[in-house]
């Protein structure tokens, strides 16, 4: 008997990502089902190479015999069926940033607070971290244990997928229109996108921060360390899919950048791309489709005593969303939910979870 999953926002861009990965990795699922909203029932999603499935309606749906369900509905929406489908005895994965805050919902990244995974428990939640917190945080974890960071300042490149399929249209039919000579009319995004970039994601704090930039302070400290500073500008660009980060690290100790360097090269989930050359680094559009958090431009900051600048990109939708909440699924079932669903647990037992594929 292998493990009963709901995936629920399984014809957005996170879901669909979500099946693609449960697939790919062989997550021990007997059974899975595809939930969105009640206007998308009846449409049929992929899953893995053969399988398809119809899609079920979230409200109308009984989680009972559920055990795990992997969610991206939007923050609203996780807000009202989250406690539900935990109530009904499912454990829930979710990836929009309702929970992620809540003092007694463990927010993790594998490669950096696995152990924060037991806290399941408590509310039957576990947050999976925004996309810029994620793959920063990975890069990140492998310095601070060397060299303590003391303060990070981050500005991103963020691509619109990260912001949900109708983004990904805006960009695309923007485009065009600019080559056909029609006016341009933002819908989803607040201004133009195509062939410009937008500092403005998620919305406006009363300090002048928006939400976003907020989000990377609050949750970098929730996972990493608490006493770490961060400050962000977050940036929307006319990239697709992949976010970049030029990070900015301030450290209590001295840490050469050769010593980084080595540092990130063992570090699990990392990829180290850093030669001074034309093709020596790793751009957003080359990490579409990979499951790496990649760094390049690996540098001292000389205007600090002990700083390193880095070139931080991934798959906003793989490593920042669906791999990260199905690798935390595959910890779940190897070293939590075995007595659950006895024999398939073996095989991931063998298999390192934090490795890239
Ligand atoms: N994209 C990223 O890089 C990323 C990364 C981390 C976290 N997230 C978070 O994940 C969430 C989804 O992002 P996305 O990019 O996948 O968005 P998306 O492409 O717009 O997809 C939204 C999904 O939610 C479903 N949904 C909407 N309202 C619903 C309702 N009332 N009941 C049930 N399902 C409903 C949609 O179903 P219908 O097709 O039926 O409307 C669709 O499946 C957001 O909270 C986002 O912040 C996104």
């Amino acid at each position: 008997m292998g493990f009963k999953v709901a995936v629920v926002g399984a014809t957005g861009n996170v879901g669909r990502e979500i099946l693609t990965t449960l697939a790919e990795r062989n997550f021990p699922a007997d059974d899975v089902v595809a939930l969105a909203s009640s206007q998308s029932v009846g449409r049929e999603v992929s899953f893995g190479e053969d399988d398809i499935l119809t899609v079920q309606a979230l409200d109308a749906f009984d989680f009972k015999g559920i055990d795990i369900v992997l969610s991206s509905p939007g923050s609203k929406v996780s807000a009202v069926f989250a406690p539900r489908a935990a109530k009904a005895g499912a454990i829930v994965i979710d990836n929009t940033s309702h929970w992620r805050m809540e003092p007694d919902v463990p927010l993790v990244v594998p490669e950096v607070n696995p152990q924060a995974i037991a806290g399941y428990q408590k509310r039957g939640i576990i947050a999976n971290p925004n996309c810029s917190t994620i793959q920063m945080v990975v890069a990140l974890k492998p310095l601070h244990d060397l060299a303590r960071i003391k303060r990070v300042v981050v500005s991103t490149y963020q691509s619109v997928s990260g912001a949900g399929r109708d983004a990904m249209d805006e960009l695309f039919n923007q485009t065009r229109s600019i080559y056909v000579n029609d006016p341009i009319k933002p819908e989803h995004l607040t201004k133009q996108i195509a062939f410009n970039v937008i500092p403005h994601i998620d919305v406006f704090m009363d300090d002048g921060s928006t939400k976003e930039e907020w989000k990377m302070a609050v949750e970098t400290r929730k996972i990493l360390d608490p006493d770490i500073a961060v400050t962000a500008t977050c940036v929307r660009v006319p990239v697709f899919i992949g976010h970049a980060e030029a990070v900015n690290v301030e450290f209590e100790r001295p840490l050469g950048e050769d010593r980084a360097r080595a540092a990130l090269r063992e570090a699990p989930g990392v990829v180290v791309l850093d030669h001074r050359a034309d093709e020596g680094y790793v751009t957003p559009a080359e990490a579409a489709g990979d499951d790496a958090v990649y760094v390049s431009r690996i540098r001292r900051d000389p205007s600090v005593p002990h700083g390193l600048n880095l070139w931080v990109v991934s798959d906003n939708l793989r490593k920042g969303a669906a791999l990260n909440a199905v690798q935390i699924a595959e910890i779940l079932v190897t070293d939590y939910l075995g007595g659950r669903r006895g024999g398939k647990v073996e095989a991931l037992r063998r298999k390192p979870v934090t490795a890239v594929n």
